[in-house]
Parts: C-alpha cells; sequence; structure tokens
C-alpha cells in the first residue's frame, strides 16, 4: 500500500488518571504510553506521523523528539476536533490514513497490518478496529445493521441501555481514506452527553453517504486495552510485560518467576541467560549470553557481558565485562566501567570508576572517581578518599596493585605499577612502582602492662 499516514492523539489530560502526570506519558514497562504507540507504528512503513500534542505538549514533544511531527490542539474539544488538528498538514494529500489513540500501548504493528490488508480488501473508506469485549463498559460499541454491516458508534455515555449490552467495542484505532476522512471531520458535532466533537461520528457520517465502512474484529481484546485510569494501567502493564518475558523466553531466556521479572521493553537479552525471581531491568539495558542475573537486581540503562553474574544488586548506567560477578549486594552506580573475570562483592560501591581485567573488590569498599588498572586487589574495607566536601578528586591505581585491608586512598593519589600498600594505611602520596608503603602508626607492646597494672 503506498502513502501511508499516522495520526496519534495525545492531547487529553486524562482526568481519570488523576495524576500531575498527562496520561500517554505514565509508563508501561518503563516506556512512556506514546512511545510504545509510535515505535508500533514505526515499524509499519508510514510516510508521515503527526501526534496530536495540547496538555503537557513540550513534555510529549521532548519526548517523542523527531519521531513525529506534532500539531497542537490548543483546547481538547474532542477526538474528531483533534484529528482536524492535522488537516493543515495532511489534508490535501492522497492515501490511507491510521488513526490511534495515545493510550493504546499495546495494539501490535501485526495487529495494524492486518487492520490495512483489511480495509484494502474491502475497498473502504473507512476500516475501525474492533474487538469483543467481556466486560465492554467505558468503550464506545459498535452498532451494526440488520445485515450486518457497521451502522455508528456510540459512545458508554450516549448508549441505551440495550446497546450497552453489546460487547463489540471500538479500539479507537481506524484506517481512514485520508480526503474522506477530513471532509467527514467537518460535519461532525458535538450535540451528546460530553459535549464534545467524537472522531467515531465519521463512522456514521460515511456510512450515511453510502461511502463502504467496514470493521476488523480482532482475537485478542487484551491488546486493545486502552488506559483511562491506574486500574487499567496496572493491567496494561500486567500484559505488556508477558509479552515482554515471553518473546525473551521464545529466544532462549530462562526466567523462573516470569510474574516477578520486569524488563523494559527495549531490553536485550542473549540466549542461555537466566534471571533469577525479583528482577527488574530497565531502559536500553543489554545482557549477554550465559549470564546469571538476580536474584532480585535492578539493572538500569546498562550493558553486561557474557557469562556474567549479578546477585542481589544494583547497576545503574554502567557497563560490566565478561565472566564478571556482581554481588551479592553490590551498588555499581553511574558511569563505572568493569572488565572481563572482576569481581565485585558484597557491600561494594563503586562510582564512575573504571576497573580492568582480573580486578578484585571483594568487600566492604567505596571505590569513587577511580581508574584501576588489571589484576588489583583491594582489600576488605578500602575506600577512595575522593571527596573534600568541595570538589572531588581521581584516584589511579595501576596493574597488578595490592591494597591491604582498611587502607584510606586519599585523592588525588597514585599507586604505580606493581605496589603493596599494607593494610590500614592512608595514603596520601604517591607509590611508586613496586614499592611496598605502609602509612600508619607502628604498633608497641608493652610487655606485662596488664599483669602489672592488676598487682598494684
Ligand atoms: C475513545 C473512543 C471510544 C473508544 C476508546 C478506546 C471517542 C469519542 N471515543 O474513548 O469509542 O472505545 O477511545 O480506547 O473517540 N484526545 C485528544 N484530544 C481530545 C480528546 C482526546 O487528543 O480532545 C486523545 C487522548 O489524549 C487519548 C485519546 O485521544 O489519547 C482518546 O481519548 P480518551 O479520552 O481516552 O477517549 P476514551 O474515552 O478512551
Ligand atoms: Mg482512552
Amino acid at each position: 500500500m503506498s502513502n501511508i499516514f499516522a495520526v496519534i492523539l495525545a492531547a487529553g489530560q486524562g482526568t481519570r488518571m488523576k495524576s500531575k502526570l498527562y496520561k500517554v506519558l505514565h509508563p508501561v514497562c518503563g516506556k512512556t504510553m506514546v512511545e510504545h504507540v509510535i515505535d508500533h507504528i514505526g515499524s509499519l512503513n508510514v510516510e508521515r506521523v503527526v501526534t496530536v500534542v495540547g496538555h503537557g505538549a513540550e513534555l510529549v514533544k521532548e519526548t517523542l523528539g523527531d519521531k513525529s511531527e506534532y500539531v497542537l490542539q490548543a483546547e481538547q474539544l474532542g477526538t474528531a476536533h483533534a484529528v482536524q488538528q492535522a488537516e493543515p498538514i495532511l489534508g490535501s494529500l492522497e492515501g490511507t490514513t491510521l488513526v490511534v489513540c495515545g493510550d493504546t500501548p499495546l495494539i501490535r504493528p501485526e495487529t495494524m497490518q492486518a487492520l490495512f490488508a483489511h480495509h484494502e480488501a474491502n475497498n473502504a473508506k473507512a476500516t475501525i478496529l474492533t474487538a469483543v469485549a467481556e466486560n465492554p463498559t467505558g468503550y464506545g460499541r459498535i452498532i451494526r445493521d440488520a445485515d450486518g454491516q457497521v451502522a455508528q458508534i456510540v459512545e458508554q455515555k450516549d448508549a441505551s441501555a440495550e446497546q450497552q449490552l453489546v460487547k463489540e467495542i471500538n479500539t479507537g484505532t481506524y484506517c481512514f481514506d485520508n480526503k474522506a476522512l477530513f471532509e467527514a471531520l467537518k460535519q461532525v458535532k458535538n450535540d451528546n452527553a460530553q459535549g464534545e466533537y467524537y472522531l467515531p461520528d465519521v463512522i456514521e457520517i460515511l456510512q450515511k453517504q453510502g461511502e463502504v465502512v467496514a470493521a476488523y474484529v480482532t482475537e485478542n481484546f487484551d491488546e486493545t486495552l486502552g488506559v483511562n485510569d491506574r486500574f487499567a494501567l496496572s493491567q496494561a502493564e500486567e500484559l505488556m510485560r508477558a509479552r515482554i518475558n515471553e518473546r525473551h523466553m521464545r529466544n532462549g531466556v530462562t526466567i523462573i518467576n516470569p510474574a516477578s521479572t520486569h524488563i523494559s521493553a527495549d531490553a536485550v537479552i542473549g540466549s542461555d541467560s537466566v534471571l533469577l525471581p525479583g528482577v527488574i531491568i530497565e531502559g536500553k539495558t543489554v545482557i549477554g549470553e550465559d549470564c546469571k542475573i538476580g536474584p532480585n537486581s535492578h539493572i538500569v540503562n546498562s550493558k553486561i557481558g557474557n557469562s556474567t553474574t549479578i546477585h542481589s544488586s544494583v547497576v545503574l548506567n554502567s557497563q560490566v565485562g565478561n565472566e564478571t560477578a556482581v554481588g551479592p549486594f553490590a551498588h555499581l552506580r553511574p558511569e563505572s566501567t568493569l572488565g572481563d573475570h572482576v569481581k565485585i562483592g558484597n557491600f561494594v560501591e563503586v562510582k564512575k570508576s573504571t576497573l580492568g581485567d582480573d580486578t578484585k573488590v571483594s568487600h566492604l569498599s567505596y571505590i569513587g572517581d577511580a581508574e584501576i588498572g588489571s589484576n588489583v586487589n583491594i582489600g576488605c574495607g578500602s575506600i577512595t578518599v575522593n571527596y573534600d566536601g568541595k570538589n572531588k578528586f581521581k584516584t589511579t591505581i595501576e596493574d597488578d596493585v595490592f591494597v591491604g585491608c582498611n587502607s584510606n586512598l586519599v585523592a588525588p593519589v597514585t599507586l604505580k605499577k606493581g605496589s603493596f600498600i599494607a593494610a590500614g594505611s592512608t595514603i596520601t602520596k604517591e607509590v611508586p612502582e613496586e614499592a611496598l608503603a605502609i602509612a600508619r602508626a607502628r604498633q608497641e607492646n608493652k610487655l606485662g602492662y596488664l599483669s602489672k597494672n592488676k598487682s598494684k
């Protein structure tokens, strides 16, 4: 099909969400609803995408960036009025226009394709994506005539008791002949229960003009869920989570307990990786093959290599190499980079630091603003003293350094290659290559001190 356009309706406040955040910006599996919609459209062959913005216009534009063109609906007078705002961009074009609501994040591209195919096969001027709902409350109902042809769509608030029994609902997604759409929009009136210009009224207008109006009934009601309140948001989250988890499992990822595993829509996970219960993977995280993640790990916008373990830990905007072990109970803060065969053990915090291959920080340490080479051992309880209350300073630790337990490395400071720091040292000066640094008070033993005191 040539000349396909899309209009996304995203101007509403979303009153029923009872939120300071505009409805279409609420996330589902870590990605805003309107981004889900636009990404689904992006996988179709659409020439121009126009998003109608109003409430939160600037934020919506910021979120979608150059994935769309924008028109402003200054006052929210209804969905027909919203589409009308796209007329200056699309009005004069020949083609087919897909209209989608910004609050239906689950409709898959395959379903939109099927809608297009049905539209073409019927040579229709308008085709509605409909579904049969067990509980149709809140949706527009599809009213068919005696021949089974679509006659009109009636909104919940305008529906008679009899019409409310109809279970076939309008999903809010449609295909229109572009010119016929903008012509019909001019005739839409707002004499209804909500005093709004309803886009669904276009259907009755076209039907009365004798045009072909079709409906494509999708089997899967779950896909068509429109999110109007927080309860529906939780349902959308659950459905999307199950869909994402299934995709990963079919790609060879083991998920022990899918119900407690949350993976963002854009995460990538290699085969034979195992996700244990309580794992949350957010943003554009990439996890390699043969990894063991969890239980209870939270990974955000990070890249994890192959055969790596992240046990009960938090990893934020960081990179972790291959065959590396993190946790239990470690915290990798943003801009941390770990090489291969690295070990970060329990109660270790790493911030904005690089650790080379085979380096180990096994217990109870803070590593901040440090550049650490390979094959370095940081003993238990050692820390980089990177902050003087005003500025942050860098610690450089070259390859093959051994830092004894409970050492303070007061930055800025460099430990040269192969040097050795005695346990309990407070290092304030550069340590030369292969040198032993001891920076602590010497031990003094007072012989017989206790027995002498006792006899007094
Ligand atoms: C709408 C449909 C209903 C359908 C349901 C599917 C209408 C009148 N009703 O109802 O038939 O069953 O979706 O989920 O279209 N919007 C604007 N400008 C406006 C009004 C709304 O941009 O002036 C946007 C909203 O931001 C939202 C979308 O249009 O993304 C749908 O609006 P909403 O208020 O959610 O309509 P529903 O009551 O769900
Ligand atoms: Mg809605």
